[in-house]
């Protein structure tokens, strides 16, 4: 069986229900990809289906984005990391000791997910931020808030491949970086607007490349996930 030590990609768990997406995890394994449960399936199907892909041997991303006063973020946090997830993600917006607080509460925890941070939503542009009283550029505030993240104990953040060299740069190649927007070299892009390909956001220094449709929507999705990963040099 072929295996990959650190499996780089994150498949995104976009489905509304259990069935569909167990079809597609059934056809997946886990010495080649980690999987992402956000919002729609955690609320639809909850902690069982969470502990049953575990139970498969899958690394799970719990993509709930916590944000809240410090105390509520930090059990929330706990009950993540009690769940025995491989990572969880808090918004660093919600500030220095709401990041304080749920990197404590994952170390009192037995298992310990990387504890990684949401910057400024890429749905949001200039005039969007401006709206909510932010007049900074999107960018500019992707890196205070990945700076603050990192002087709160955060393991990383989740960003563009676009902006993966500046913070490389600026924090430094141990801050982890999940890297959302990548479409295989001839892909269908979607809705997604700037992207890059697995290999290239993988050069810029992406530790993690979060993947849904150009797998999830393949009639085979092994063999979609293998031929990124043979593009990457993975296999
Ligand atoms: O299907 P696709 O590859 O576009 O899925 C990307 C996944 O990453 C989705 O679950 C989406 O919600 C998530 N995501 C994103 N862009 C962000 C943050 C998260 O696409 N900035």
């Amino acid at each position: 069986m072929i295996s990959i030590h650190d499996p780089k990609i994150i498949i995104a768990l976009d489905f509304k229900d259990e069935a569909s997406t167990m079809a597609l995890v059934d056809q997946l394994e886990p010495q080649l990809c980690r999987l992402k449960v956000g919002k729609e399936l955690f609320v639809r199907c909850g902690p069982a289906l969470v502990k049953k892909l575990i139970d498969k041997g899958f690394d799970v991303f719990l993509d709930l984005k916590f944000h809240d006063i410090p105390n509520t973020v930090a059990a929330a946090c706990q009950a993540a990391a009690d769940m025995g997830v491989w990572m969880v993600n808090i918004h660093a917006s919600g500030g220095r000791k709401m990041m304080q607080y749920a990197r404590e509460a994952i170390e009192k925890s037995e298992h310990q997910p990387l504890l990684i941070g949401v910057t400024i939503l890429t749905s949001l542009n200039r005039q969007d931020i401006a709206e909510v009283g932010l007049d900074i550029e999107p960018a500019e505030q992707v890196l205070r808030l990945a700076k603050l993240a990192n002087e709160s104990g955060l393991d990383g953040v989740v960003c563009s491949p676009l902006e993966v060299t500046e913070l490389k740069q600026q924090i430094g190649s141990d801050f982890c970086l999940v890297t959302p927007g990548v479409r295989p070299a001839g892909s269908n892009i979607g809705d997604q607007q700037r992207v890059m390909t697995p290999s290239q956001a993988l050069l810029a220094g992406s530790d993690y490349l979060v993947i849904g449709r150009p797998i999830t929507q393949s009639n085979k999705p092994l063999e979609a996930l293998k031929n990124i990963l043979l593009e990457c040099n993975m296999l």
